[in-house]
This record gives C-alpha cells, sequence and structure tokens, in this order.
C-alpha cells in the first residue's frame, strides 16, 4: 500500500441499531481520532442529528470529506420487480444521498474556504456507485439484469454526481462516483473476486490523488474511468 499524502486528523463513521426492521439511532463511540455516529441516511432527522454531531467536534474546520456509502439491494429481475421495490432502493440508494450531502454542505464549504485546489485535502464528496450503473456496459454484465431496482437508482446516483459537481465547483468541492470493485460484504456476497482489505488500498490511492481534473468523473477502485 502507497502511504497517503493526506491523512485525516478525525475519522467518522456511522451505523445503525435495527432492532425488528427498525432502524434506532441511540449512541456514539469516540476512540482516539475516531467516531462511531449512529445515522439512518433516511431520515431526515437522523440526518440532522449527525450533521449537529460532527459540527460540534470539527468546529470552524468543517469536513473535508464525505463518502456517501450506505446502499442496500434485492434481487429484482423484470419479472420481480415491484413499484414498491424501485422506491425503496431509490430512497436509499440515491434520495438519501443527495439529501445527506445537501445536510453536511455548510461543513464542506466550511473546509473548502480554508484551503485551494481540488480534491480530498479540501472538500470532496465520493458517491459509492457500483459497475452496475454503467448504461454502456448493459451487455457486458447481463448478470447486473437481476437487480433491475438497484443499478437504476444507481445510474440516477451517478447523475446526482455530475450535478454536484457542475454545481460545487466553484466552492472548490470536488464530486466523483466510485467503483470499490466487486468484494465480499453482505451486498457482494462469497462468490466475490476479492476481500474488503484488498480494495482498500487502491480506493485510498484513488481518493489520495483525486484532483480537478476527476472532478465529476466516474472511477474504480484501481483509479479506471468508468463509461456512464
Ligand atoms: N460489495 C460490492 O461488491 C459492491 C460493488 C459495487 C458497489 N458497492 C457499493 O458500496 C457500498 C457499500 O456496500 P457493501 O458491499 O459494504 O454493502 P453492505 O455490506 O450491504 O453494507 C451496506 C451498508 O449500508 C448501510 N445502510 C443501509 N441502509 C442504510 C440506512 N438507511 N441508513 C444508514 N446506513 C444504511 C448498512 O448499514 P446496516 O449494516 O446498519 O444495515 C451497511 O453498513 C454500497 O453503496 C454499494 O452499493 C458494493
Amino acid at each position: 500500500m502507497s502511504p497517503l499524502s493526506l491523512m485525516p486528523y478525525l475519522w467518522f463513521s456511522t451505523c445503525c441499531i435495527v432492532t425488528a426492521g427498525i432502524r434506532t439511532a441511540q449512541f456514539t463511540v469516540h476512540c482516539g481520532c475516531s467516531w462511531l455516529l449512529c445515522a439512518d441516511v433516511v431520515c431526515e432527522n437522523s440526518i440532522k442529528k449527525v450533521v449537529k454531531e460532527v459540527e460540534e467536534i470539527v468546529g470552524d474546520k468543517g469536513l473535508n470529506c464525505l463518502i456517501n456509502n450506505a446502499g442496500i439491494n434485492v434481487v429484482a429481475s423484470l419479472e420481480e420487480v415491484t413499484a414498491e421495490t424501485m422506491l425503496t432502493i431509490y430512497e436509499t440508494n440515491t434520495v438519501a444521498q443527495l439529501m445527506v450531502t445537501k445536510a453536511f454542505l455548510p461543513l464542506l464549504r466550511k473546509a473548502a474556504q480554508l484551503s485551494t485546489g481540488m480534491g480530498c485535502h479540501r472538500a470532496a464528496i465520493i458517491n459509492m456507485s457500483s459497475l452496475a450503473a454503467s448504461m454502456q456496459l448493459v451487455q457486458a454484465n447481463e448478470m447486473f439484469l437481476k437487480v433491475y431496482p438497484y443499478r437504476i437508482a444507481k445510474t440516477a446516483l451517478n447523475m446526482i454526481t455530475r450535478c454536484l459537481a457542475a454545481d460545487l465547483k466553484s466552492d472548490g468541492i470536488l464530486c466523483i462516483s466510485l467503483h470499490p470493485g466487486w468484494l465480499q460484504t453482505d451486498m457482494g456476497g462469497n462468490m466475490a473476486p476479492m476481500q474488503v482489505q484488498e480494495a482498500i488500498p487502491g480506493i485510498l490511492s484513488v481518493m489520495d490523488r483525486l484532483g480537478e481534473k476527476e472532478n465529476g468523473s466516474f472511477l474504480d477502485w484501481q483509479g479506471e474511468t468508468l463509461p456512464w
């Protein structure tokens, strides 16, 4: 793993306790420079709460990097897909990313005002997208025909990336879509060729190298540009 030039001085991660299908936001864990906060990205109050918590910790320094990582998937082929599934996946994988980003914008703007150039050293939004979102690669990846709602929601997320990249450029805030690789996670399953720890150095190195040229791009975990 190549050493990172930008080591964050504070890390925030979020998670939820899910009881009987209901997400609850009840705890905060703090250890050294890492904070584990509770957030349900489809709940407006939960988003407000987590933004306030982060704001209290970072103060005037703002937030340098927001990673919109939360996502859900269900198997839904053309025969299986329903309006309800489409809307549920769209809410979590697309609408939530835009609302979370809007809520964190004041903190991202604060950080951007304190630096120059473009990238994670200043202010950046990383939207976790997927190869499944690529319209040009639909025929090359027929396995994704089984996940209509997921791939459509991620394609819409890619449009959010493009809009934010254009809209926030003048604020010095960069935005990209990132495909993390097919990974062995709850979502990726155990057929995935890579473990999370194999992809992380690549993902961090891509984030480390982001600059103005990459604003609004769709990259994979190795830094390769993916077709929209
Ligand atoms: N794994 C892959 O091969 C792969 C490939 C391409 C793209 N991606 C993308 O990478 C990202 C991470 O995926 P993953 O593989 O790590 O999936 P995962 O193992 O299923 O994890 C998804 C994460 O999203 C969180 N989440 C879901 N709904 C949420 C909500 N309403 N509020 C807050 N958090 C919520 C989950 O929290 P809980 O655990 O609390 O439910 C979980 O931590 C996703 O955006 C996914 O689409 C993954």
